[in-house]
């Protein structure tokens, strides 16, 4: 089982969106797929489960005191292949009351020990840079990062690059970055393949270039892929370089 983080401290520039299209493509190639969603705005949830007021991975993770479900308890099926632990609220309070545990970093890692059937854990990380993405970067294998093509993001990318070191140095050595995904791309604009350029002399590996298309926003609000397109190619190409990883890497959880 390999796990991969999709996170960027910045918001809105299409994790959960990366999350639900490469993970139901891994469930295209017969992949059993978990979905974990990390946020406490809970979008992921939101869109494919309809609500967000069930357990969700916060009772497994708990706060000040450890949770009171396991990850088993709260997983809930999605479609043939894809489970999903449904974030909610509440994970801003293990955020926040996380800080005074003992081993903080490795809880969502100690939670994703005890389950077994799934060949990939997809986390959906928050906009943030705290404790909960430390416990899904210190709990991955892999990391995805998605960005949007402009100057901020680059500088964004990088900023998250240093703490991408950090955990690397002081708490998962074996963590890899798989690459950067490149979201709401417009080839009309200079800017835009300026900005692409400057990625692409940088040192991080980019896995895909996504299009801006009025279709990814409409979709992933309602739970669904992309299906059809130009876009559902570019996923395409992503869930392959993912798959090929899946079967060549060789760290195991
Ligand atoms: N390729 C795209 N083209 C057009 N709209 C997109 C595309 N990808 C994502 N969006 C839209 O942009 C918004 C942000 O995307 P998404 O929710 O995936 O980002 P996020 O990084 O998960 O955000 P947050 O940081 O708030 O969790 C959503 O409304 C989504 O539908
Ligand atoms: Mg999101």
């Amino acid at each position: 089982m390999k796990v991969i983080a999709i996170a960027n401290q910045k918001g809105g520039v299409g994790k959960t969106t990366v999350t639900l299209n490469l993970a139901t493509g891994l469930t295209n190639l017969g992949r059993r797929v978990l979905m974990i969603d990390l946020d406490s705005q809970a979008s992921l949830t939101l869109s494919t489960v309809g609500e967000s007021s069930g357990s969700c991975i916060a009772e497994v993770i708990g706060a000040t005191q450890p949770g009171t479900r396991s990850l088993k308890e709260v997983i809930r099926p999605i479609s043939e292949g894809l489970d999903l632990a449904p974030g909610g609220t509440t994970l801003a309070i293990s955020e926040i009351g996380l800080i005074t545990r003992l081993g903080r970093e490795n809880i969502l890692k100690k939670a994703l020990a005890e389950i077994s059937g799934y060949d990939s854990v997809l986390i959906d990380c928050g906009p943030t840079l705290g404790l909960l993405i430390e416990n899904a970067l210190c709990a991955a294998d892999g990391v995805i990062i998605p960005s949007l093509p402009t100057q901020l993001d680059l500088r964004g990318v990088n900023t998250f690059q240093e703490s991408l070191s950090d955990v690397r140095s002081e708490l998962n050595p074996d963590l890899e970055i798989l690459g950067l995904v490149i979201n709401q791309f417009d080839w009309r604009f200079i800017l835009h393949k300026a900005i692409l350029e400057e990625f692409q002399a940088g040192s991080i590996p980019i896995l895909a270039v996504i299009g801006r298309s009025v279709l990814a926003a409409s979709t992933v609000g309602k739970g669904q892929p992309i299906t059809r397109g130009k876009l559902a190619d570019q996923f395409d190409e992503l869930t392959l370089k993912v798959e090929h990883w899946l079967n060549d890497g060789s760290n195991r959880i």
